[in-house]
């Protein structure tokens, strides 16, 4: 467990704390994770006293679906750990409350003032926030170890990402900051990793001589669910593709760390991220796709497109998907395209990376030649699984494909949320699992000319796919004639 710590979360009464952090932070400490000494400070703009914040929370946890079943009398004892304060984000005020329930969780528990502060608020209010904790000294780690954690999105372009990390290491060391990034947390993303480097016979073919291409597909199903005023300032790009696919991306393409340690595997992702040959403007059009979705079915079920969704201005470009194709100049990848998308209100929600290898050399049966599949499933129906050819039984040498299914629920465990995986790692200080400065900023670098290429530019093909279908039909094209989109 960790050390006894108070985890002070900005923005506790906001969406995702409400949805997500809290039964995360609940499921932890049922379990016993975060050892008996551990209180939680909600901080808001909102006034509100320490009893309605824990009605507050008590509430989100009967009501979300993601926690987990409260063993008799857990929530009344959870309901103990929590506090609340309140005030203006500029000021020094609120901070200093903040100080002060650090000095009372020191004083109820002994030990040391460790604490990590959560930024689960919108963006404009990270730097302020860090700021204010930096005037007030609360990054200071004499009394106990401080950390930061930095909800999405980290930063709207290169540019404002590079301001966003200058402020932060005003006050923070680096080693102090943890950027989440909730798809590394998920448990077949860090699955990705133990299957490449634990097993001898995929990484000799993980290469330009074996692998034809790759694909990395996040489809989801549902539409803006009430974010437009998020959803329009940021469209796919930023939403997914920046972040999420990014790190898919990473994980896969990246050497062998030399160990399995933070700074190892964030200097590989890093090296590959700045192998990517670059996308300027001028080249978003032949390596680039974008989408927004018209009404469609979807389930049986009429749904409104984009521009139709409540808080959508008339006539709107923003894209809700993007497919892109990423080559990558080094020895391994040379010469082997990485296609990427993601995109709502497709036919579902499945998230996937499959690697695509050469047809065999020469057909000696009849019939085509077809490419074998190693694809990771990431969600939902975890798991991997390899398509190869067979033989059909019978008189004739007949081949057909056949898929052999490794299921990750064989293990009968019920996966954590990343929430949870992340949240602990933040306790324990292990940032593994944390985009680091330099990852950022390079996938910021990636997506710079497809937002330079597309914000503020009209879409006149827009809407271009209605729901419930696959995306506009310019991204099969961008695969060429002899590659296929995977059915999902
Ligand atoms: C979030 C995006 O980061 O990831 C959402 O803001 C998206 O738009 C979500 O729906 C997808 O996450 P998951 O875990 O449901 O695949």
């Amino acid at each position: 467990a960790p050390e006894p710590a108070t985890l002070v979360i900005f923005g506790a009464t906001g969406d995702l704390a409400r949805r997500k952090l809290l039964p995360a932070v609940f499921g932890l400490w049922q379990d016993g994770l975060l050892g008996s000494a551990f209180n939680i400070v909600g901080v808001g703009r909102q006034e509100m006293t320490d009893e309605a914040f824990k009605d507050f929370a008590i509430e989100a946890l009967k009501s979300s679906k993601e926690t987990d079943a409260p063993q008799p009398g857990s929530l009344e004892k959870f309901r103990e750990l929590l506090y609340y304060e309140f005030g203006d984000f500029g000021g020094d005020e609120v901070y200093s409350l903040v100080q002060k329930e650090l000095d009372r969780a020191e004083e109820a528990h002994g030990g040391r003032k460790n604490a990590l502060f959560y930024l689960s608020t919108p963006p404009s209010l990270f730097e302020p926030i860090s700021n204010g904790l930096g005037r007030l000294g609360l990054d200071d780690e004499s009394e106990g170890w401080r950390r930061i954690v930095i909800e999405k999105p980290f930063g709207r372009d290169l540019e404002s990402a590079r301001h966003l990390n200058d402020a932060i290491h005003k006050v923070w060391d680096e080693s102090q900051v943890y950027r989440i990034d909730h798809y590394l947390g998920k448990e077949t993303v860090q699955n990705l990793m133990a299957i490449r480097f634990g097993n001898a016979i995929f990484e000799p073919l993980w290469n330009r001589g074996y692998v034809d291409h790759v694909q990395i597909t996040a489809s989801e199903d549902l539409g803006l669910e009430g974010r437009a005023g998020y959803y329009e300032e940021a469209g796919v790009v930023r939403d997914m593709l920046q972040n999420h696919l990014m790190q898919l991306f990473a994980l896969t393409a990246m050497e062998a760390p030399a160990a399995f340690d933070a700074d190892a595997i964030r200097d590989e992702k890093v090296k590959v991220l700045r192998a990517v040959k670059p996308i300027p403007k001028g080249r978003v059009k032949q390596v680039a796709v974008r989408g927004q979705y018209g009404s469609g079915t979807m389930y049986g079920e009429r749904v409104p497109g984009y521009r139709e969704e409540p808080g959508v201005r008339e006539g709107s470009s923003t894209p809700t998907y993007v497919a892109v194709k990423l080559e990558i100049d080094n020895w391994r990848w040379q010469g082997v395209p990485f296609y990427l998308r993601t995109g709502k209100r497709l036919p579902k929600k499945v998230t996937e990376i499959a690697v695509v290898f050469k047809r065999p050399p020469l057909g000696i049966f009849p019939g085509g030649l077809e490419r074998n599949v190693l694809a990771f499933r990431i969600q939902p129906d975890e798991g991997v699984s390899l398509k190869f050819s067979s033989k059909t039984p019978g008189q004739e040498m007949v081949l057909r494909e056949v898929v052999m299914d490794f299921r990750y629920d064989a293990f009968g465990a019920q996966l954590e949320s990343p929430y949870s995986r992340l949240l602990l790692d933040a306790l324990l200080g292990d940032a593994t699992l944390f985009p680091r400065e330099d990852e950022v900023d390079h996938a910021w670098q990636i997506v710079s000319g497809i937002l330079e290429a597309w914000d503020g530019t009209k879409a006149p093909e827009f809407p271009n796919y209605p729901a419930g279908t696959w995306g506009p039909d310019a991204a099969d094209e961008l695969l060429g004639p002899d590659r296929r989109w995977r059915r999902l």
